[in-house]
């Protein structure tokens, strides 16, 4: 396992220990999210009793692999604590860049149902400034080519992510994505309204206001920023 993996992993547990007994849980997507579910499956088979909402079907076939017992929306329209990972995290404001792993819509219908969205990253994410990399946008398939023209206009530079066989990628909701580099972004509430005015565009990867905790594992230890 890498170092960066091991911090990743010491994060995600740091996070599941969180979990309580009867909670419903959202279960992010990603890599570190990966981690967490892992984690979770442990405690699961320890007796802890939770349901968790998954983010993408990547994420809810594995937990169906390793014994996570799932729930969905019909049953749940409300999450006590979400576990995900994040691309970006800026640790004064907890504001966050997710989507690089194309589940960014459910992740953010899920945070946005929960009472608590716990954040899980390895220290390479922290940012002082968002924008270090792409901002991911999810939008509808019909016409993207017209939706990537007016976010280039604005300045963003769009570009259409593909799948390894060169076919625009699609996500789990059947709609594409575009990386969006803006260079840092200064004002994150300002700059989320600007894209929102492009019509097809669906989401934005910035999640504003959701996170309630990031739990960061350095070199130097874990550290934990709270809003
Ligand atoms: C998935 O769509 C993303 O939002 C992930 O949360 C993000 O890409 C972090 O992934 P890793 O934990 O794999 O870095």
């Amino acid at each position: 396992m890498s170092d960066q993996d091991a911090l990743k992993k010491q994060a995600a547990e740091a996070a599941v220990a969180e979990a309580e007994d009867g909670m419903v849980l959202g279960l992010g997507s990603g890599s570190t999210a990966e981690l967490a579910v892992h984690a979770l499956a442990v405690r699961v088979a320890a007796g802890l009793r939770v349901s968790g909402v998954p983010t993408s079907e990547r994420t809810a076939a594995l937990a169906r692999r390793i014994g996570v017992p799932l729930t969905d929306f019909a049953v749940h329209t409300q999450v006590d604590l979400t576990i995900d990972g994040a691309d970006e995290v800026e640790p004064h404001s907890l504001t966050l860049v997710k989507g690089r792993g194309g589940a960014l819509l459910r992740e953010k219908i899920v945070a946005s149902a929960s009472r608590r969205m716990l954040v899980a990253v390895d220290g390479s994410k922290l940012v002082d400034r968002l924008g270090r990399g792409a901002v991911p946008v999810e939008v509808v398939a019909f016409g993207w080519q017209a939706t990537l023209a007016r976010l280039e206009a604005l300045g963003v530079r769009p570009v259409l992510r593909r799948s390894p066989d060169g076919t625009p990628f699609l996500t789990d909701g059947g709609n594409h994505l575009a990386d969006c580099a803006a260079g840092p972004i200064g004002d994150p509430a300002a700059f989320d309204s600007r894209l929102r005015t492009v019509v097809g565009l669906v989401e934005t990867g910035l999640f504003l206001g959701l996170a309630s905790r990031v739990i960061a594992a350095t070199i130097d230890g874990v550290k934990v920023f709270e809003r």
